[in-house]
């Protein structure tokens, strides 16, 4: 029986490989006769991608508050849009971010509350939690430099922040993994794309099959 119904995450820091991998995967589930809605946030909606715009450009002068906000707001149209009904379809729903991007970078980066931005989480997902979550962890240096190269020096409005930013976001994904490992996969980022790719699809048929 292909895999079905369910909602897998991939997270996080920026140029750590989860688009690279969001794609890989959907090729292994649907040679595997899965139907799979790949999604990205912010994003996946008319609003995801025009608050995307907003919450990426680096004309964007926003406080951290707002910026929370904005999240949920992409976050909340996309699970009631797209997200339920894909899952009640029998998609496998591949989401590139999702809530644990907002406790990593919103209370580990901005130093926002994390209680609060669990609490927006919830509004957002209601009941909604991932089966799967799959954490690229990379030196962010690394990942910084990954994202520069692709981007032609272009940086976004998360990639011009320093690096004790995204340490904090590294550290904050790496308490939400220990916090709760049976919902993730803390998988070396460090690695071929293609090695991390099969270290995922093993585990996904493991988990699912
Ligand atoms: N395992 C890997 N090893 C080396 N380079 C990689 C690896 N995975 C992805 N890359 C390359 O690094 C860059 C960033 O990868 P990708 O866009 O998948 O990361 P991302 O996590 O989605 O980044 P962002 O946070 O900016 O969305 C791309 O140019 C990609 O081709
Ligand atoms: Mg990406």
């Amino acid at each position: 029986m292909a895999i079905a119904g369910k909602l897998i995450t991939l997270e996080g820091g920026e140029g750590a490989g989860k688009s690279t991998q969001l794609a890989l995967l959907t090729q292994q589930l649907e040679a595997h006769g899965s139907k799979v809605l790949k999604l990205r946030e912010p994003g996946g909606t008319l609003l995801g991608e025009r608050l995307r715009e907003v919450l990426k450009s680096p004309q964007s002068k926003l406080e951290p508050t707002t910026e929370a906000c904005l999240f949920a707001a992409c976050r909340a149209q996309l699970v009631g849009e797209v997200i339920r009904p894909a899952l009640a379809q029998g998609s496998v729903v591949l989401c590139d971010r999702f809530i644990d991007s907002t406790v990593a970078y919103q209370a580990g980066g901005r130093g926002l509350d994390r209680t609060l931005m669990e609490a927006l989480n919830r509004l957002a997902c209601g009941s909604l939690r991932p089966d799967l979550t799959v954490l690229l962890d990379l030196d962010p240096a690394q990942g910084l430099g990954r994202a520069s190269v692709r981007d032609q020096g272009q940086p976004d409005r998360f990639e011009v922040l320093q690096d004790g930013f995204h340490q904090r976001v590294r550290d904050f994904y790496h308490n939400l993994a220990r916090e709760e490992p049976q919902r993730f996969l803390v998988l070396n980022a460090h690695q071929p794309p293609e090695k991390v790719a099969q270290q995922i699809w093993h585990e996904v048929q493991r988990r699912f099959s």
